[in-house]
């Protein structure tokens, strides 16, 4: 048996304590608490905490809303008051930063909207006909009957599968995206329309798109209207979320998407004078690029892969608007492009998934 204090959260949301020096890895933690540690699994470098009390909680412990946390693996921070998890993340953030890039001091602004019945999108799993989360180890379905955090088109969505009003299938995993009084998935309704600061997006259930409209509108209205260039490339471009409002302020715009079926919905959202949607891998494209003067950057998880990085090395456009999923990956990243001489001012996380570990970054990079 062991006392620990909580010293920091980090990575996949783990408290960070230490026992005899050696670093202990405690869930469901929040810096500050003293935890009692019954057993441990061993690991290479370190401890993983399996049997353990708090002893002394944190003052920003709260009694988890959701009757499914921290079973349920989709949530990593319902045990604690939502300013403590947007401080905890901002931290998190910035520890990144200086491990994977060694600068720190950087402004960092985090935007935030409601905790609560934000998530348009989810996947669910399926077990024995009742849809849910896996666990935190994923091994397992938690059968749900309501989400907190999603809106309410996707737990009436819920509903009508429990009471049969809607038939699933056999199907294991399903996605349902929520919004505007209707829920949208494979078996019934299958292409959404969004409306982004009065604008109308389309896209098919199966393509990409974000899960937090709210906070979506409000990162194109700060980073994606001011942008003014006169010729822009965006990769990753998905159904051209970004470029149905990046058309209007340049004379050319190229976008790279891979999925064929986002560029079929991108090129109905898009079209007019000087837009070009092209389907291809990035990486497959990228030896017949054009010159542009401002690139937007949305990747998946992984970021930019080398040969991206190189490209956009030799290119050298003048602006970078890079949007990530990942702060590691963004970190990584951002090292490559500091080393080419480009500076930023400031970086913006979007808290798109309350009460989880995930954060949207925001950062542009300019050649001055
Ligand atoms: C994070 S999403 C961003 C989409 C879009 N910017 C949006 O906000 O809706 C990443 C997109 O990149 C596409 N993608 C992933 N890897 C790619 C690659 N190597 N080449 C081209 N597209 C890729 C995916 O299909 C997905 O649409």
């Amino acid at each position: 048996m062991f006392l620990v204090e909580i010293e920091k959260i980090v990575q996949g949301g783990f408290g960070l304590g230490r026992i005899e020096g050696k670093v202990i890895f405690i869930p469901y933690t929040i810096p500050g608490e003293t935890v009692r540690v019954e057993k441990t699994i061993p690991k290479k470098d370190y401890e993983l905490a399996h049997t353990y009390k708090i002893l002394r909680p944190s003052p920003n412990r709260i009694p988890p809303l959701c009757p499914y946390f921290p079973l349920c693996g989709g949530c990593q921070f319902q045990h604690m008051a939502y300013d403590t998890e947007r401080a905890i993340k901002e931290e998190m953030f910035k520890e990144t930063l200086r491990r994977m890039t060694g600068i720190s001091g950087v402004t960092v602004n985090l935007v935030h909207s409601s905790p609560m019945a934000y998530r348009n999108r989810v996947r669910f799993h399926s077990r024995k006909g009742h849809l849910g989360f896996k666990t935190a180890k994923a091994t397992r379905v938690v059968p749900i009957d309501r989400c907190i955090v999603c809106v309410e088109e996707v737990n009436r969505f819920l509903e009508d599968i429990r009471n049969e009003r809607v038939q699933m299938g056999s199907r294991g995993e399903v996605t349902v995206f929520g919004y505007g009084g209707n829920y949208f998935w494979k078996e019934g309704i299958r292409e959404v329309t969004v409306e982004l600061l009065g604008k109308q997006v389309s896209f098919p259930i199966e393509s990409f798109f974000q899960s937090n409209v709210t906070l979506l509108e409000h990162l194109i209205r700060s980073h994606i209207l001011p942008l003014q260039a006169s010729r822009i490339l965006e990769l990753y471009g998905g159904v051209g979320t970004f470029g149905v409002f990046l058309t209007e302020h340049c004379s050319h715009y190229t976008m790279v998407e891979e999925y064929p079926l986002s560029v079929e919905y991108a090129r109905k959202n898009l079209g007019g004078r000087g837009v070009k949607v092209v389907q291809a891998r990035v990486e497959r494209w990228i030896p017949q690029a054009g010159s542009f003067d401002t690139v937007v950057l949305d990747p998946p998880r992984n970021g930019l892969s080398a040969p991206v990085r190189e490209f956009l090395k030799r290119k050298a456009p003048r602006k970078i608007l890079y949007i990530s999923c990942n702060p590691v990956t963004f970190a990584r990243d951002l090292k490559s492009f500091l080393s080419e001489g480009y500076k930023f001012d400031s970086i913006t996380l979007y808290d798109f998934y309350p009460r989880t570990t995930h954060l949207e970054v925001v950062c542009q990079l300019e050649r001055r």
